[in-house]
């Protein structure tokens, strides 16, 4: 049987600088993906604008630091296909037209919507836009015919809705255009920022790619712990530890485990622990943060990759759009 490469699509918001977060938690896996199948990836600058239109300001700053991040991270410009969300306008299109047929009551359960709706409360987020940010989502996805997106836990009900939304797509119009799209999870599912809550820009945990070395090594001896480590002597369970799951995603096995029992049994402490650590994450995160200052620096470079990138996705967008137009019978001839 010939095996069939998949297409794989995975967009990150330019909504800040890049952490760790980004690098095991999503961009691990563009990288890996992209040798076996056909890859877009997209720096979704409509889609921060949800939550940054007041304020627009550092988007273009923020948007090559994410283009610098994939190419830095090991996506290869000659084996994907990386481009800009609003340099391919038929997203645009295909939101609106998906719009019409995605029921209010399936984006107002959407837990990412009800949490950031609580949690960020300097900016005002009762706009429709925010709200419709699945389906535009969903067209980012399926506009490629993607059947794989890279992603992390807390982008698996984005994809339910994407899929329910294909599945109403096809019902409403009898076609079968698209495919249903799958969340390829990283081993990261959840990275853990320095208190030991979810990496991100927001909460101030983060540890960014292009820290220094003694910045990262600061806020690596710095980081929470199990709180029942309290003295020495007292012994830890790494399972309710954050620092643990960094060393499941960076340490070696045999690591894992001579720490895993050193803290059940008291017999190390969280900064022989931590010593472990470091070297791992410094090693992993320093040449790519070399490389994102250099690729930031190259600005031309950065523009033709994203230039050509939009070609080719413009491409794809344009000829499944034809068949959505056809779908829902806009063409007159
Ligand atoms: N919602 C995603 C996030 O916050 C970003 C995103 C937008 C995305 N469009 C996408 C992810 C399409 C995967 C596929 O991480
Ligand atoms: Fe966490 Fe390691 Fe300390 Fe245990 S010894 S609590 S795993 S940092």
């Amino acid at each position: 049987m010939v095996n069939e490469k998949k297409r794989v699509l995975s967009g990150t918001q330019p909504t800040g600088r890049l952490h760790i977060g980004h690098l095991v938690g999503a961009l691990r896996n563009y990288v890996s993906l992209q040798e076996e199948n056909n890859c877009f990836y997209s720096v979704v600058d409509w889609h921060a604008l949800t939550s940054m239109y007041s304020d627009p300001g550092k988007l273009q700053a923020y948007v090559t630091e994410v283009a610098a991040g994939f190419i830095a991270a090991g996506v290869d410009p000659e084996k994907s296909v990386i481009f800009v969300q609003s340099d391919v306008k038929e997203h645009a299109e295909l939101h609106l037209l998906l719009s019409m047929m995605t029921p209010l009551a399936w984006l107002e359960r959407v837990p990412t919507y009800k949490e950031k709706k609580a949690q960020i409360t300097d900016k005002d987020l009762s706009n429709y836009g925010f709200l419709g940010y699945p389906v535009l989502q969903t067209a980012d996805i399926i506009i490629y015919k993607a059947n794989l997106v890279p992603v992390g836990e807390d982008q698996l009900y984005h994809l339910e809705l994407a899929r329910e939304i294909v599945r109403r797509f096809h019902h409403i119009t009898g076609t079968s255009i698209f495919p249903e799209p799958e969340a390829k999870l990283t081993v990261a599912r959840r990275v853990p920022g320095l208190d030991g809550r979810k990496m991100s820009k927001s909460y101030g945990n983060a540890i960014y790619l292009e820290d220094t070395e003694e910045e990262i090594t600061k806020k690596l001896l710095t980081m929470v712990t199990d709180t029942r480590r309290v003295r020495r002597t007292d012994p830890g369970d790494p399972d309710d530890c954050p620092v643990f799951d960094l060393h499941k995603i960076f340490s070696t096995p045999t690591e894992q485990a001579d720490c895993a029992t050193g803290c059940r049994t008291a017999g190390i402490g969280c900064f022989d622990c931590k010593k472990v650590l470091i070297p791992h994450v410094l090693e992993e995160v320093l040449p790519v943060g070399d490389r994102v200052k250099r690729l930031k620096e190259d600005g031309d470079y950065l523009n033709d990759v994203l230039d050509a990138g939009a070609i080719k996705a413009r491409e794809v967008a344009a000829s499944t759009m034809d068949e959505v137009r056809s779908a829902m019978n806009l063409k007159r001839h």
